[in-house]
C-alpha cells in the first residue's frame, strides 16, 4: 500500500510517500526564515507560502520517488493534515489533498497531526502496546493513552501555553530568534541547571493537564532583572554567534529548561499510575531537546520500559508522519470524502471517517 501525505498545518510544506516498508520519498520547505522577520509565525503569510510551494514540491517529490510513467495509478490513499493548526493554512493543504483526490480517483484521509507526530515513533521502531504518548510541540502539549496506531485517548493537555510555544517565549525575550527551542537548546547544554530557579509549574494537584503560563512569566520576569544576561544583538545569524553568549544565559536556559522537562515527567510519571504502559512514546518538536530526552530516559528507566522517540528530522512537522498515519487509517479501513473539513486548533477532531 503506497500512501501520499501532505502536511501544510503551520509553517511547513511537506509531502511523503510511505509505504508498506516505510519512507519511499519526502520533501520539506520550511517558512521559519520567513516568519523570523517578525518573531512568530503569521498566519496569512504562512497560507499563501503554502499555496506558492506546495506544486512545486509535489513535482520534485514525485521526480524523487520515481514512480514510472502514471504515477497516480501508483498511489492507493491520499492522507492530509486536517488539524488541528492555522486555519488558512490546512485549507491550502486539505484543498490541494481533494484536488488530486478527485482529478486520480483516489480515495482521500484526514489526518490528526497531533496523532501524527505520535506515529512517527513508530516508523522505524516497535511500539509496546498500550504505549504512554507525550507529544510536545510549539502549539500543543498533550498526554495520551496509545492503545493502538488508531486508538489513541487523551488523558491531560495545557490549558495554556504549549512546551514549545514556553521555550520560543524565553528564548525571544532573551534576545533569540524564532524559533527560539533549538537555540535555546544549544545554550542550555552550555549551562549547569540549578533545580530552585524555575518553578515546575501547575503540578501541586491530583490531574494530568499542564499550565505553562506561570513558567513564562518566571522565565520573563527572570530575564528582565538581568538584562546583562541578555544574547548580545548582531547582524550574523544568531547559530553562529552562540559562543557569545553570557554564562549566565547559558546556566538560566538549562535551568528553564530543566523545568520544563522535569514538569513534563511528573505528569507522565502521574499518568503511568493509571494504567500500565509497555513503553512511553514521546514526538513533536520539543521531542528534540536533549533535557526532555534525558529526564524521559531517566523515567523510562525507573519503569523498566522502552523510550521510543522518532529521529530528529521526523520530531518537526514533517509528511512522513501524516503518510504513515494515513496508512494506519487505511488498514484500518477508515477514509473520508471530499466534504472532510479542516479542523483549527482548539476544536476537536471529529471521528467521521467513513468505512472502506
Ligand atoms: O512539532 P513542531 O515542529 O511544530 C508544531 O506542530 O508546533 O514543533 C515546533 C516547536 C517550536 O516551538 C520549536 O522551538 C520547538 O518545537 N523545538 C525545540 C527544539 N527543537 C524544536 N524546543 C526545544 N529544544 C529543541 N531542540
Ligand atoms: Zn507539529
Amino acid at each position: 500500500m503506497l500512501v501520499l501525505g501532505i502536511e501544510s498545518s503551520c509553517d511547513e510544506t511537506a509531502l511523503a510517500l510511505v509505504d508498506d516498508t516505510g519512507i519511499r520519498a519526502s520533501v520539506i520547505s520550511s517558512q521559519a526564515d520567513i516568519h523570523a522577520l517578525f518573531g512568530g509565525v503569521v498566519p496569512e503569510l504562512a497560507s499563501r507560502e503554502h499555496a506558492r510551494l506546495i506544486g512545486p514540491l509535489l513535482d520534485s517529490l514525485l521526480e524523487k520517488a520515481d514512480l514510472g510513467p502514471d504515477p497516480w495509478k501508483k498511489v492507493d490513499y491520499i492522507a492530509v493534515t486536517r488539524g488541528p493548526g492555522l486555519m488558512g493554512s490546512l485549507l491550502v493543504g486539505v484543498a490541494f489533498a481533494k484536488g488530486l483526490a478527485m482529478a486520480h480517483d483516489i480515495p482521500l484521509i484526514g489526518v490528526d497531526h497531533l496523532q501524527g507526530h505520535l506515529l512517527a515513533a513508530e516508523l522505524e521502531n516497535d511500539i509496546a502496546w498500550p504505549a504512554l504518548g507525550v507529544l510536545i510541540s510549539g502549539g500543543h502539549t498533550h498526554l495520551y493513552r496509545m492503545d493502538g496506531p488508531v486508538d489513541m485517548t487523551v488523558l491531560g493537555k495545557t490549558m495554556d501555553d504549549a512546551a514549545g510555544e514556553a521555550c520560543d517565549k524565553f528564548a525571544k525575550a532573551a534576545g533569540l530568534p524564532y524559533p527560539g527551542g533549538a537555540l535555546l537548546d544549544a545554550l542550555g547544554r552550555r549551562g549547569k541547571a540549578d533545580p530552585h530557579l524555575f518553578p515546575r509549574p501547575y503540578t501541586h494537584n491530583d490531574n494530568l493537564d499542564f499550565s505553562f503560563s506561570g513558567l513564562k512569566t518566571a522565565g520573563a520576569l527572570w530575564l528582565s532583572q538581568h538584562p546583562e544576561a541578555h544574547f548580545p544583538a548582531g547582524d550574523t545569524p544568531a547559530k553562529e554567534r552562540l559562543h557569545l553568549a553570557s554564562q549566565k544565559l547559558c546556566d538560566a536556559a538549562a535551568s528553564y529548561l530543566l523545568a520544563i522537562a522535569e514538569t513534563l515527567t511528573i505528569k507522565a510519571g502521574r499518568a503511568m499510575e493509571r494504567f500500565s504502559p509497555g513503553s512511553i512514546v514521546v514526538a513533536g518538536g520539543v521531542a528534540a531537546n536533549s533535557v526532555v530526552r534525558e529526564e524521559f530516559s531517566r523515567l523510562a528507566q525507573k519503569r523498566g520500559i522502552p523510550l521510543i522517540i522518532p529521529r530528529l528530522s521526523l520530531c518537526g512537522d514533517n509528511a512522513v508522519m501524516i503518510a504513515k498515519a494515513g496508512w494506519h487509517m487505511a488498514a484500518a479501513g477508515r477514509v473520508h470524502d471530499l466534504s472532510l473539513s479542516a479542523i483549527p486548533r482548539g476544536q476537536v477532531i471529529p471521528q467521521d471517517w467513513k468505512s472502506c
